[in-house]
């Protein structure tokens, strides 16, 4: 029901998709992440070799792939690509494929039919596109140096200079993001900087509504 479904927005390396899985889990119900299915939706471009600065392109492509998400991994037309969607070349373009308004028109409708039995809907605009009836909203946010240096862990890299370049795409597609990422008004903020994820899902918990 609509009573279990929470949405969690904010910018790449906040920590939304750990604290989304981790609150999903302790919830019981399933963990919905948009950017997976925008990174799939890039991918399965990429693989057609359209243009992907086209909208309607880019958008007849997606209308033909079967994206779905099972068990935390990704298949795109039946094959797993989690592996592929978190790479460089997906991640350099999904703000591009994103940004089309017709490929959002065909994404955002699936992934609210993911939340038919209640979820953690994770992503830029979740809580003003995707589910914006969810009764729970939170915001998440971190400065910048703790969202690199965790994008760097989730990662494994180590290299400082690796790290700086990081730092740098995060602030590419913050600017690129801008557009799609809305914070509703009915959110609550939660820095996670100093925060563990475990204290991160606490405070979203203590906030949850309660009661019919
Ligand atoms: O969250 P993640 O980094 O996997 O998202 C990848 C990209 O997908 C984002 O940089 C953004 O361009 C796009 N995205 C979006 N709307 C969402 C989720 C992700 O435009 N709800």
């Amino acid at each position: 029901t609509v009573r279990d479904v929470v949405a969690i927005d904010g910018p790449g390396g906040v920590g939304k998709s750990t604290v989304a899985a981790a609150l999903a889990d302790r919830l019981g119900v399933a963990h919905v992440d948009t950017g997976a299915y925008y990174r799939a939706a890039t991918l399965a471009c990429l693989r057609a070799g359209v243009p992907l600065g086209e909208g309607p392109a880019c958008a007849r492509v997606v209308e033909q792939a079967h994206i779905d998400r099972r068990g935390g991994r990704t298949f795109l037309d039946g094959a797993d690509v989690e592996h592929a969607i978190r790479g460089p070349e997906v991640t350099e373009h999904v703000s591009q494929v994103a940004g089309h308004p017709q490929v959002r028109r065909l994404l955002v409708p699936r992934q609210r039919a993911a939340t038919a039995h209640g979820g953690v809907v994770e992503g830029r605009d979740a809580g003003t596109a995707v589910v914006p009836d969810a009764p729970a909203k939170v915001w998440l946010s971190a400065d910048p140096r703790e969202r690199a240096a965790r994008r760097a862990r989730q990662l494994g890299i180590t290299d400082p200079a690796e790290i700086d370049a990081l730092t740098a795409d995060l602030a590419r597609r913050d600017t690129a993001d801008a557009r799609q990422m809305e914070r509703a008004h009915d959110a609550i903020v939660v820095d996670t900087s100093e925060r563990t994820v475990t204290q991160v899902v606490e405070a979203i918990v203590e906030r949850l509504p309660t009661g019919p």
